[in-house]
């Protein structure tokens, strides 16, 4: 009775056949199927639309078609909670997207944000359906329209796990969180043939947008996975940090307080004030020792500033921290975007935000100007400003000139600001302020550099401490470095229901 059910049901099973997906496996990837296996609980599957076909005739279509059409979408569950998914089926016309591929896909996106529950896109796909002409753009458009409505309502991850190229990997861009794997996907808006013809450059496709490529040089991507099994349990663990929709709150683990001094912070800051320490040190001693640990994110590109989920007394809290440990921790072009960014999504989805502060300053040069460091910066300095999540800083150490407010300064709306002892809160270093501004009587000095060393003396007992910001409140209080994660627990709990109201407006206009 059911037999013909069951034989549809078989049929797309199947995707393209056998013999592509043993060609599937030998280029070392899964099937769209075998990989929602493998990221979504036990059982929690429900598919829709398995037997969706496409409707064109045109280059010898109606002869070919495939049920599901080249794309697995449905719902399930993740660690218990509900998640929207769309895999693309590389064995079908290469998991090209063509009218009735997209209209699966947006089916779920709809479904997804009247629901309120995060939305993946697991990418594998040799781009628009060529035999469908016009109707694959609209369909790739009409993703993109969704995609953009969807930002900032329900969290959206896209995980690219094969060929990405043309207009396709808009989708992926306007999504929160990319994740590349490596060896087996590549990202671009034109292949190497292109480029050769056009700037006669010759490059491979891994060099032009392989995962390598996007998670230092260009930023594109969030993650780099070594492969992926390991792709989809970073999607897993991106998930447990972030709630459902921007209404909701994060999952919070159990936690009952201890003891939370951390005395080996004490002793990371180095007593030489130009000799670099590695901030996640910092970080890791601050954090739940929840066996999960610090999950950073866009850990390859600009190192010189970290940022990251990860949990404080069970709760959810995204980091941001100068990195000294590289490039001194300056703030340049792609560290301000790389935070801007970050900084952006967790206010999104309500997400507290703690910064740890150690920062000379924004880095001088043509290279930077002509890239625009000016609107650059200035899109981390309006990220923080419009951001009305629980704010906290700590100043490790440097907080100097334009870069001191830019991060999280109380002057742009942070709530708590702590100092260590350490810290160095002036307009610029102690050797550049003396020069400037005891110029005249340097240069009449018999001894003009013990002058300047005295005179940079004289800065450094005036300014390169906390106690005067603290004077004028800026800081709200110096703190021994061993009683920061408590400090940190009590404020993130006084913080909890905080509520602020950005003044009416359709949107603003971020310095992009
Ligand atoms: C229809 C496609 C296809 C496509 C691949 N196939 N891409 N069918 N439309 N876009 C089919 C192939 O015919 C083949 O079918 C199967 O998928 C596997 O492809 P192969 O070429 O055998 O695989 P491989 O050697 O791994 O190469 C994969 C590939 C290549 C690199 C993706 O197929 C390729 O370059 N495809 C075209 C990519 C492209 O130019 N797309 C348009 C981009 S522009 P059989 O039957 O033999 O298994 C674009 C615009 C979007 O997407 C704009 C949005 C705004």
């Amino acid at each position: 009775m059911f037999t013909l059910l069951q034989q549809k049901q078989e049929e797309a099973l199947k995707g393209g056949g056998d013999n592509r997906i043993a060609a599937q496996h030998k280029r070392g990837k899964l099937t769209a199927r075998e990989r929602l296996h493998f990221l979504l609980d036990d059982g929690s599957f429900e598919e829709i639309g398995m037997l969706v076909t496409h409707r064109s005739v045109e280059f010898g279509l109606d002869k070919e078609k495939y049920l599901g059409d080249g794309v697995v979408t449905g719902y399930g569950k993740i660690a218990g909670r509900l998640v929207y998914v769309f895999a693309q089926d590389f064995t079908v016309f290469g998991g090209s997207l063509a009218e009735a591929h997209a209209g699966k896909i947006c089916r779920i996106m709809d479904l997804a944000m009247q629901n309120g529950a995060p939305l993946i896109g697991l990418n594998d796909s040799g781009g628009a359906r060529i035999q469908e002409g016009v109707v694959s753009l609209g369909g790739y458009a009409d993703i993109f329209y969704r995609n953009t409505m969807a930002s900032g309502v329900i969290p959206q991850i896209s995980a690219i796990m094969g060929p990405c190229a043309g207009g396709a990997v808009y989708s992926p861009a306007i999504t929160d969180f990319i994740m590349m794997v490596e060896n087996t996907s590549y990202m671009f808006v034109t292949g190497p043939n292109v480029v050769k013809t056009v700037t006669h450059e010759e490059v491979s496709s891994e060099d032009l947008g392989g995962a390598s490529a996007h998670s230092t040089k260009s930023g594109v991507t969030h993650f780099s996975c070594a492969n992926e099994i390991e792709c989809i349990n970073n999607i897993k663990r991106l998930l447990s940090y972030i709630p459902s929709n921007c209404e909701d709150e994060a999952p919070q683990r159990a936690y009952s307080l201890g003891n939370e001094k951390r005395e080996a912070l004490n002793s990371i800051i180095p007593n030489n004030p130009n000799q670099p320490y590695d901030s996640r040190e910092v970080i890791n001693h601050l954090i739940d020792e929840d066996g999960e640990g610090f999950f950073e994110v866009h850990k390859n590109f600009a190192e010189n500033i970290v940022v990251g989920f990860a949990r404080l007394a069970g709760r959810s809290v995204g980091i941001v921290a100068n990195q000294p440990a590289y490039l001194a921790g300056v703030l340049d072009n792609n560290s301000s975007t790389k935070a801007a960014r970050f900084v952006r999504f967790c206010d999104c989805f309500n997400i507290p935000l703690l910064v740890l502060e150690d920062v000379p300053g924004f880095l001088p040069g043509t290279d930077q100007e002509w890239h625009g460091i000016i609107s650059n910066g200035a899109k981390l300095l309006y990220a923080f400003c419009e951001a009305t999540v629980p704010r906290v800083t700590v100043i490790t150490r440097k907080a100097y000139g334009g870069a001191y407010d830019v991060m999280n300064s109380k002057h742009i709306g942070a709530d708590m600001n702590y100092a260590w002892p350490t810290a160095e809160i002036a307009v610029m270093g102690a050797r550049g302020a003396a020069e400037i501004i005891f110029k005249g009587e340097i240069s009449k000095a018999k001894d003009p550099a013990a002058k300047l060393k005295e005179k940079e003396e004289e800065y450094i007992n005036h300014f390169a401490n906390p106690y005067r910001a603290a004077e004028r409140g800026y800081v709200d209080e110096v703190i021994k470095p061993e009683d920061t994660r408590q400090k940190l627990i009590n404020a993130f709990a006084m913080l909890e229901n905080k509520a602020v109201k950005l003044p009416k407006k359709k949107h603003g206009n971020i310095p992009l």
